[in-house]
């Protein structure tokens, strides 16, 4: 068990370099496996869900070798089974893009139920319904998910919720499928652009990804000897400019796309903080009294859930009351819990929550509920007076590479103890 201890009131000045995506990664590493070579990926983050896949995809018998910290090459020519280890399926959510992948490839695929972080019910109904509709015998009754066909053959799919894992899932499935298939009511998210410009590089044929409605046009193959960089990661980047907000700091955040941060800079604006972009770098300086705002989580180009439990640090301490309804994850407000016991007064029922700012939050011995709580706690210890104690941070290595590393360069005094 490892936790982070963080001696706080702290202000964050400096820069940081954001790493690749992570859910561009996890896709696109099971998306490797309908790929008849080999591939090199860069900008990958060295995290433990991207280990976590790695580790999968080996057992399969792909060929999967760090060439250095954020590169990796994917040789997926031999697959040597189909149904992938229940154990080490169940321990995230993206396994169930082996789904998509392995029907697209082999016809069959068998994954344990998606784990991940506990956000409340994670239904995956339109999944099935999307490869069922392609031709596909989908069964999940064993405690398990297992996947076959004959073939696949392209189909018209309406999505009845907005899916980033579901959009994601069905172009995995029809890029090799037999004619064309047509996506309505996608997500739009930067990650599902990124996946499918990964699959174009190696030969696919998608269009309109980044719209509502993508369609795919079938191919034979798919061919290796490409080498791909992964999309900075914007959830990453978002993290880090509320932290200047919240810290009253002044960060200037590296490798990131302004564009895909629209959504967080207007709010950043509304609470009184400065941006200023730079192109493929965004500046910003946080103010001494945070204005309350009221948030909305929506899919992309929305405001991201994945940046809600950060953005409501900001509103803990801003000078009036907040609201912020969560849209998305039933169980997304557990970290208000952790920073009422810091101080803060904040009232969550159902997907709703109301903020009242308080002056200062004070250390205190704190659980992160999920990866992006646990990053917004950090944040948390490093305004609050006092010794603050993390715990749970596996959640938080599961998708922020070195995150202490890169808060301590910023001015936190945060270290990880190792019982
Ligand atoms: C992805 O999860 C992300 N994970 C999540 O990020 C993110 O919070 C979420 O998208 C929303 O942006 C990955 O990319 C690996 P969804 P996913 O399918 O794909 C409902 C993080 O911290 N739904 O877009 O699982 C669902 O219940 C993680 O990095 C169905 O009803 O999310 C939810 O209310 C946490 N049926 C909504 O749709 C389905 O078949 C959106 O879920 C699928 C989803």
């Amino acid at each position: 068990m490892e936790r982070f201890e963080i001696k706080g009131n702290t202000s964050l000045n400096g820069e940081v370099t954001i790493g690749g995506a992570k859910n561009a990664t996890v896709a696109i590493l099971p998306a490797c496996l309908l790929v008849d070579g080999i591939i090199t990926l860069e900008n990958v983050p060295n995290i433990s869900d991207v280990k976590d896949i790695c580790e999968i995809l080996v057992d399969m018998g792909v060929k999967v070798t760090w060439t250095d910290e954020h590169t990796l090459q994917v040789d997926a020519r031999k697959i040597e089974k189909t149904d992938a280890s229940l154990e080490l399926t169940s321990k995230f959510r993206a396994s169930y893009y082996l789904l998509g992948a392995l029907l697209g490839r082999c016809q069959k695929a068998q994954v344990g139920f998606p784990g991940g972080c506990k956000l409340g019910a994670r239904p995956i109904d339109q999944h099935i319904k999307g490869f069922e509709a392609l031709g596909a015998h989908v069964d999940d009754t064993q405690g398990k998910i297992a996947a076959e066909c004959t073939e696949l053959k392209g189909a018209s799919i309406y999505f009845d919720v907005v899916s980033v894992g579901a959009t994601i899932n069905l172009i995995l499935a029809s890029v090799l499928a037999k004619g064309t298939t047509i996506l309505d009511n996608v997500a739009k998210e930067p990650h599902i652009v990124d996946v499918a410009n990964f699959l174009n590089t190696v030969g696919a044929d998608i269009r309109g990804a980044g719209t509502d409605t993508i369609r795919i046009n079938g191919v034979d193959h798919l061919s290796g000897n490409y080498t791909y960089s992964i999309v900075p990661d914007q959830i990453e980047a978002g993290t880090f400019m509320l932290a200047a907000v919240a810290t009253h700091g002044n960060i200037l955040i590296k490798n990131c796309i302004p564009e895909h941060l629209d959504s967080l800079s207007a709010k950043i604006t509304e609470m009184g903080g400065t941006i200023e972009n730079y192109g493929d770098s965004l500046r910003v300086i946080g103010t001494d009294v945070i204005k309350p705002v009221n948030i909305k989580t929506l899919p992309y180009p929305g405001f991201p859930t994945d940046l809600q439990p950060q953005i409501g640090i900001c509103l803990a301490i801003a000078n009036g009351t907040s609201i912020i309804n969560e849209s998305i994850w039933e169980s997304r407000f557990q970290y208000t819990e952790e920073l009422n016991k810091m101080g803060a007064k904040i009232t969550a029922q159902g997907k709703t929550a109301v903020f009242e700012g308080v002056q200062e939050l004070y250390g205190a011995p704190i659980y992160a509920s999920d990866l992006r709580a646990g990053a917004a706690l950090i944040v948390a210890g490093i305004i609050a007076k006092g010794t603050t104690e993390l715990y749970n941070i596996h959640y938080i290595d599961r998708g922020y590479e070195k995150i202490e590393d890169k808060f301590s360069k910023l001015g936190a005094n945060i270290k990880r103890i190792k019982e």
